[in-house]
């Protein structure tokens, strides 16, 4: 049997700290060796302590580890640490861990726009972990960080990237109806969300611009050059637990013969991680809907694990007439942030980058 890399959970009580933990139980390739969360609970088995939010039960054997606190002490064990901390603790930790060598797949925002950071969604853009060395060399640091996306943006560029290949885009308009999840545990209080729709969710439409520029952009010499388009988003929290909604326009620069052009496109899409059949990749990325009232998230979000955004309602826009129209849904948790981190670090792996 081929040996495991051990491999640790940053902020592991979290809402994507326990995806973690349910992605990483028996996984074939990692072993978690280590978890973390804040001081009040280092010392604590998790089972014991962890305000626990999925269905099925946390695994046994993790149940039973004890918390370790969230610094290099924490993750001595472990050669990749998956980071699922806020941002405020990821900006100062973990350079500090990349710079003693630690190899970091992080969901926390901060670096993800710096130009020698790779920020990867694995089917779109696995090129861009050649940033790598640049990083390593750069900063003189002995590990690295590699980034995933911000939840609506991974969602959103999966569906675009096989639009961009087959007929170019040339503007996208995206208005999300994103899950309370998306907001950590304690982020938002439920006086505020049940009966309602909160119209703003701060610096995510930022995000969502920004990102998806990169994401799709191309790897130069030393830097991606963001991709050349206009992207305007309008993000909004609605009362469900899991899965973002969005509701996406893409002006196309060429125009297929019909409707059914663009769903082979999608329907045909594989990357990377279905190439090398990574163990977290879902067979398909993208799986299109023909009923008129799908995608819904209560129904849609574990398609594929979780790992699969699911589209439907594909249509042309009553304005322009090089517009398509349509809904795509996926897990905010899954792909939009534990999944994703851990089909990078299986990519890395499978490219003998670790
Ligand atoms: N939720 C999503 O769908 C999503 C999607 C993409 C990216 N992200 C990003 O992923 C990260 C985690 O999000 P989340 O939704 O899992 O948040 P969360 O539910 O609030 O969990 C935060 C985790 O960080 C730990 N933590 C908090 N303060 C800490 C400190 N000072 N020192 C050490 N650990 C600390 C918490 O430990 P305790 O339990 O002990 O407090 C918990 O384990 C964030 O950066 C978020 O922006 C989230």
């Amino acid at each position: 049997m081929v040996e495991r890399i051990p491999v640790a959970v940053m902020g592991a009580t979290g809402l994507v700290g326990q995806r973690f933990i349910q992605l990483l139980h028996r996984h074939p390739w990692f072993e978690l060796v280590s978890i973390t969360a804040s001081e009040r609970r280092i010392g604590q088995k998790y089972g014991e302590t962890v305000r626990w939010m999925w269905s099925e039960e946390p695994p046994e054997e993790v149940q039973e580890m004890k918390l370790s606190p969230t610094n290099y002490e924490g993750v001595r064990d472990a050669e990749i640490v998956f980071s699922a901390l806020p941002s405020s603790v990821a900006r100062e930790l973990e350079p500090e861990l990349a710079k003693r060598g630690k190899i970091i797949v992080s969901n926390a925002s901060p670096f993800r726009m710096d130009d020698d950071v790779p920020l990867i969604n694995p089917e779109i853009n696995p090129d861009h972990l050649k940033l790598i060395p640049i990083q390593r060399e750069k900063r003189n640091w002995k590990g690295f960080i590699a980034k995933n996306p911000n939840c609506t943006t991974a969602i959103l560029t999966l569906s675009l990237k096989p639009l961009l290949d087959n007929f170019g885009i040339s503007n996208v308009r995206v208005a999300t109806m994103q899950a309370v999840s998306g907001a950590g545990y304690e982020g938002v209080v439920s006086m505020d969300i049940i009966d309602n729709i909160i119209p703003f969710i701060k610096e995510e439409e930022e995000k969502v611009h920004r990102e998806t520029k990169k994401i799709l952009g191309t790897l130069t010499s030393n830097r991606v050059e963001p991709l050349n388009i206009g992207v305007s988003a309008s993000c909004h929290r609605v009362p469900v637990l899991e899965g973002h909604l969005e509701a996406v326009f893409v002006e196309l620069k060429e125009k297929p013969e019909d409707v059914n052009g663009v769903v082979k496109a999608l329907s045909n899409f594989k990357g990377k991680p279905q190439e090398l059949k990574l163990p977290t990749a879902p067979e398909k990325p993208i799986v299109v809907r023909s009923e008129p009232d799908r995608p819904q998230p209560r129904f849609d979000r574990m398609t594929g694990g979780g790992m699969s955004v699911v589209v439907g309602r594909i249509r042309w826009s009553e304005i322009d007439q090089n517009e398509i129209k349509y809904m795509v849904l996926g897990s905010n948790t899954i792909r939009g942030a534990a999944g994703t981190a851990v089909l990078i670090a299986e990519l890395l792996r499978a490219e003998n980058m670790i």
